[in-house]
């Protein structure tokens, strides 16, 4: 397992403002599109892409195209699906599988709630989305779902990380091909599961129900 938290002035501020209590959905939305964006450009360094011809108005060249089968987006619902627009903007080709994990607020462990997935993941590159790591329940649960369906290369784009919930992935998939790509890497989780600093629930302050 690789873990690559952006390290880019723009990926900051942008957070920064996310963090604050202050700002609200409309612009929250729009920040997390756009960290996506950033984020999902690291993310696919190595996304596998076949050589094609191109002719240009003056010569004919050699290009890419991004090779088959198509990568798959999985948004963990909800806050998952807040990420998708941003990916989406990046690699208009790929395909999208869901996931629905709500976490049990009492005992925090994950429950699964959906899933719709291609049946065969093999040599799919699998893309999970999901804003906050935090215990990591929710993520490893997802990423082997995608491994038993056949999946064997999988990147989590995750905007904010608690340290507890890189471990638990460290555990889970330490010997496998998964990378995990963050906005940034926090201090703590508290008692009440919440990454400190944080932003606070993502899913609230994205769709106002905060
Ligand atoms: N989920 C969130 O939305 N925020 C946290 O801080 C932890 C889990």
């Amino acid at each position: 397992m690789r873990v690559h938290v952006a390290d880019h002035p723009l990926v900051t501020h942008k957070l920064s403002v996310l963090r604050d209590r202050a700002t609200q959905a409309p612009a929250f939305r729009e920040l997390v599109a756009e960290l996506v964006a950033l984020l999902s450009y690291e993310a696919t360094r190595d996304m596998r892409v076949t050589e094609v011809e191109v002719e240009t108005p003056v010569a004919t060249t050699t290009g890419v195209k991004i090779s088959e089968p198509l990568p798959l987006a999985v948004p963990i619902i909800r806050a998952g699906l807040g990420m998708l627009d941003g990916f989406v903007k990046i690699v208009p080709a790929c395909e999208v599988g869901f996931v629905g994990i709500v976490r049990d607020e009492t005992t925090l462990q994950p429950q699964t709630y959906a899933k719709r997935l291609p049946e065969d993941l093999s040599n799919r590159q699998c893309f999970v989305l999901d804003p906050m790591l935090a215990t990591g329940g929710s993520l490893s649960a997802t990423v082997q779902f995608l491994f038993d369906a056949g999946a064997s290369d999988v990147t989590a784009i995750c905007l904010v990380a608690a340290p507890e919930g890189v471990q638990r992935m460290n555990r889970d998939f330490g010997d496998k091909n998964v990378t995990i790509v963050l906005g940034a890497l926090d201090e703590s989780l508290n008692d009440d599961g919440y990454i400190v600093p944080g932003l606070g629930d993502a899913g609230d302050r994205l769709y106002g129900t905060a």
